[in-house]
């Protein structure tokens, strides 16, 4: 079975006194939710990085970072790689976040550096994937991500569990408006049917894909209970400490 996966993207939230008492209000919300139950990331700023690991080193929750570089060190101004963040406590990355493509102007080309790069040194990537408002509009939405999840894996390698894709229409994304549960599944479904077809059954079976998009505690069940939504990113509901454990909790209760 795979296991529930409950990320945190924290975007450009927070400085470290923040993410410090963060972390005071919310690991005793956790009660007694273990790892065993599901995974639990928080993906801070990289300036947050260090303080949220050390303060959740007694825990079951991970950190990730939000961006990478896919060199390993050089002169490449203003970026971070792969074995910065492991130094600084990283299991998880996201990666190719809608932001980032849209704001940033990141190319596919570079999220699939950035997947290859962080497999290569042993970061599990969370990879994103979503459609606009116009390409649904025009009934392009599963040409689109099949199109993105393609091109973030050509020539990629992974095995169970090495690979979390999360699936983020970026119109629902800091909207308040979230895709329908059955839309999310719809499509999260799809996602799997694709890796089943570029690698195979068992290894699409054993990937997580999450949905993320105005994720609440108040939604978080209506998602969970579907076959193929194996968790959530959520953005700015992860920044309150007693909504964030709520929506993990609704998680572990379903
Ligand atoms: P919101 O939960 O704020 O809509 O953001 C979702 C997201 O972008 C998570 O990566």
């Amino acid at each position: 079975m795979r296991k529930k996966v409950i990320a945190a993207n924290w975007k450009m939230n927070k400085n470290r006194g923040e993410a410090e008492s963060y972390v005071n209000d919310f690991l005793p919300l956790l009660g007694d939710i273990n790892a065993v139950d599901l995974e639990i990331i928080i993906c801070p700023p990289f300036t947050c990085l260090n303080t949220l690991h050390v303060a959740l080193q007694k825990s079951c929750v991970k950190t990730g970072a939000q961006n990478l570089f896919w060199e390993t060190s050089g002169a490449f101004t203003g970026e971070i790689s792969v074995p910065m963040l492991t130094d600084c406590g990283c299991s998880h990355v996201i990666v190719g976040h809608s932001e980032r493509r849209h704001i940033l102007d990141e190319s596919d080309h570079n999220i699939n550096r950035k997947v290859k790069s962080s497999l290569a040194g042993a970061l599990i990537p969370i990879l994103c994937v979503g459609e606009t408002l116009q390409e649904r509009q025009n009934d392009l939405a599963r040409q689109v991500v099949k199109e993105q999840l393609e091109k973030a894996l050509f020539e990629v390698d992974f095995t169970a569990g090495n690979l979390i894709v999360a699936y983020e229409p970026v119109w629902a994304i800091g909207t308040g408006i979230n895709a329908s549960p059955d839309d999310a599944q719809d499509m999260i479904a799809f996602i799997r049917e694709q890796l089943a077809q570029s690698y195979n059954h068992e290894l699409a079976a054993a990937t997580p894909i999450l949905y993320g998009g105005s994720v609440k505690a108040s939604n978080m069940h209506d998602f969970i209970l579907k076959a193929d939504i194996d968790g959530a990113l959520v953005g700015s509901a992860s920044l309150d400490p007693r909504e964030f454990s709520e929506i993990v909790r609704s998680v572990k209760n379903a």
